[in-house]
């Protein structure tokens, strides 16, 4: 196993650097890289001021930069149209120009001189998109590193990630939380990130290093949760006005029974996904890997039944994980109707899941499933060019 290869020969920063030098015809001077991310467990409730647990991945998005005298231009070297935009042409909400728009945009407004030198950016990514694996906050913070490098801000890395964040709110006009941005910028190396949404308290936590974690990508993108999501963030803010609580994931989990019928399941999911958040986080640093896999299994029935973000892929695969000898738990990871399920398992146990899981989840879906493993990796971080 080990992490797959990624897309094309080499990573993304190599690839990154080709493609400037092809485009620009300069080697690039200044270069940044961020992570995607794995989030254990504390799901959907990063915007309800819960508990989150995520973890940065060894797969990372790569921007590199030279100074130009013309307009700033950046490349998406990944795509094969489209792939080039400068500041100030249209970047329609979503596309990945309105994410580096808003990148961009909140950098420049941090604090700092008021020169923003040109640039030629590249960038090139080996996180894949709609995975579960935070594509959007590794592309946003890697840019956003870049240029507070670039542009002479010094802000500490919450920072970075609140611009990052404000980014994808304003301008991508994605409703998130913001759990990608933080890991993303924050992770270190073998440790999980445990981050109280309400109060931005960090704990960071060793992961044992006899513990295997293993991402099952479903190969299912997930298109329904772009409007899925925003209702099931409107559901929680109800409920949380009517029970007369800032964060809802604090709220008494008796008072569930106070709400109107429809929003007793969202806010139970919320409230004792907190908890398990917090239950998993013990396990985890007492060397306790059933109680944290029963955890992440408790975790993914929630999110299935009562915040229904699940889907059937995911759902087999996360019951045909956790079902295996060796494997502790296991459950979808981010905002789910598609993507990946994480496992925790023994060594053994992770090494079982490649030869079972695929070859049966071809013949029960008829698609194939990708199956590799995942180590608590560094967070945002200047390169070398
Ligand atoms: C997406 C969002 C996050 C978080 C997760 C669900 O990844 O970007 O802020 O809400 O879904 O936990």
């Amino acid at each position: 196993m080990g992490e797959p290869a990624p897309r094309t020969e080499g990573d993304a920063l190599a690839r990154a650097v080709r493609a400037h030098e092809g485009r620009f015809g300069v080697p690039p001077t200044l270069g940044a890289s961020a992570p995607g991310r794995v989030n254990l467990i504390g799901e959907h409730v990063d915007y309800c001021g819960g508990r989150v647990l995520p973890i940065a991945i060894g797969r990372r998005t790569a921007c590199v930069a030279s100074a130009t005298h013309g307009p700033t231009r950046v490349l998406a070297a990944d795509l094969a149209a489209d792939n080039e935009w400068s500041p100030g042409e249209a970047a329609p909400r979503g596309s990945w120009q309105s994410y580096a728009q808003g990148v961009v945009e909140e950098v420049r407004a941090l604090p700092g001189s008021a020169f923003c030198p040109e640039l030629c950016v590249t960038i090139a990514s080996d996180v894949p998109i709609g995975a579960g694996l935070s594509s959007s906050a590794a592309f946003e913070v890697s840019l956003g590193l870049l240029l507070t490098r670039a542009w002479g801000r010094e802000v500490p890395r919450a920072d970075l990630a609140m611009a990052c964040w404000r980014a994808e709110q304003q301008y991508a006009g994605v409703p998130c939380g913001v759990m990608d941005q933080m890991v993303v910028a924050r992770a270190e190396q073998g440790r999980a990130m445990l981050l109280d949404c309400g109060t931005g308290e960090v704990r960071m936590s060793p992961v044992p290093g006899d513990v295997a974690l293993v991402v099952i990508d479903t190969g299912v993108r997930h298109r329904l949760g772009e409007s899925e999501y925003p209702k099931r963030r409107a559901a929680c803010e109800r409920a949380a006005a009517l029970l007369g609580v800032g964060a809802l994931a604090r709220a008494d989990a008796g008072a569930v029974e106070q709400l109107p019928e429809d929003l007793r399941p969202v806010a139970r999911h919320v409230i004792s996904e907190d908890a398990r958040t917090q239950r998993f986080a013990v396990c985890l640093a007492g060397g306790d890997l059933s109680g944290a896999g029963r955890a992440m299994n408790e975790s993914h029935a929630s999110l299935r039944d009562d915040y229904r973000v699940s889907c059937a892929e995911l759902d087999w695969v996360a019951s045909r994980a956790a079902s295996m000898p060796g494997v502790f738990g296991a459950r979808m990871t981010g905002g789910g109707f598609g993507g990946c399920v994480i496992a925790i398992a023994s060594r053994a146990g992770g090494a079982g899941l490649h030869s079972v899981v695929v070859p049966e989840y071809e013949r029960e879906f008829g698609r194939t499933c990708t199956v590799f493993e995942v180590r608590a990796s560094e967070g945002a971080r200047l390169e070398r060019v």
